[in-house]
């Protein structure tokens, strides 16, 4: 894809557009050796490297961030009141990142923010049906007959029963401990899914969105770049083959 210079280096923000003129006429920006003259130049980021005072400069048109999201935090890019997960991203990003989907308030665990728009609403398309996992701690003994009833499907007020998902239970009690991995991405699913089956969620904590899995060395509130393997999986989870 070809690209105006003066567009790169602002989306990469070195410079807004305006500036990018005079550190183009001042001699600053090449394009492997070449001197760019103006920013109306186009290159291909494959096939060229952009230059700034001798830097190379890495273009990659999209960013990929990880957030381990903490509780506490709404799943927006503003929001009047509450802290919002694009306040964890770094103060040197790219413009229009957003979250992919949506974590509740006291949700923690896995959120992908990206500025990859076709590919966010991609992921989220009802037919796409990426697997989510969720850890959660819920009320009372989770149960066989629970599972069962996941895997059939929990009616939960809509026009249909959720669609089949699995429930793993990790640990029995007054309490109990579970895994459980949803296709669908409706509003307080998961919450809901419990709730219909006698239990409710007192914690929950998304573990992966396909085989795209939280790095547990991340802190909550910490955040990352996806490493380009792992872009790759976000991009298999859109076609539907990861
Ligand atoms: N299901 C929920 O109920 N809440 C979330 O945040 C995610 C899935």
């Amino acid at each position: 894809m070809l690209l105006r210079v003066d567009k790169a280096l602002s989306q990469l923000q070195v410079a807004a557009r305006s500036e990018s003129k005079k550190l183009i006429r001042d001699g600053r920006v090449f394009l492997d050796n070449r001197r760019v003259m103006s920013g109306a130049e186009k290159f291909d980021p494959q096939i060229e490297t952009l230059y700034m005072d001798g830097r190379p400069l890495r273009y990659e048109q999209f960013q990929y961030f990880m957030l381990y999201k903490p509780a506490g935090c709404v799943t927006a890019t503003t929001d009047a009141v509450n802290r919002t997960v694009m306040d964890f991203l770094p103060k040197k990003r790219h413009r229009n990142l957003a979250p992919v989907g949506r974590l509740d308030k006291d949700t923690e665990g896995l959120l992908i923010i990206t500025d990859d728009g076709a590919l966010g609403h991609s992921l989220l398309t009802p037919g796409k049906h990426v697997e989510k996992t969720y850890y959660a701690i819920i009320s009372g003994e989770a149960t066989a007959e629970m599972a069962q009833q996941f895997a059939v499907g929990i009616e939960i007020g809509e026009k249909k029963l959720t669609a089949p998902a699995k429930l793993k239970i990790l640990s029995v009690g007054e309490k109990s401990e579970v895994e459980v991995t949803v296709t669908e991405g409706k509003y307080h699913q998961v919450k809901r899914m419990f709730h219909a089956v006698g239990s409710e969620v007192l914690y929950l904590k998304r573990l992966s969105m396909g085989s795209l899995v939280l790095d547990e060395t991340l802190k909550p509130g910490e955040c990352r770049e996806l490493t380009p393997e792992e872009a790759e999986l976000l991009k298999a989870l859109k076609s539907g083959i990861a």
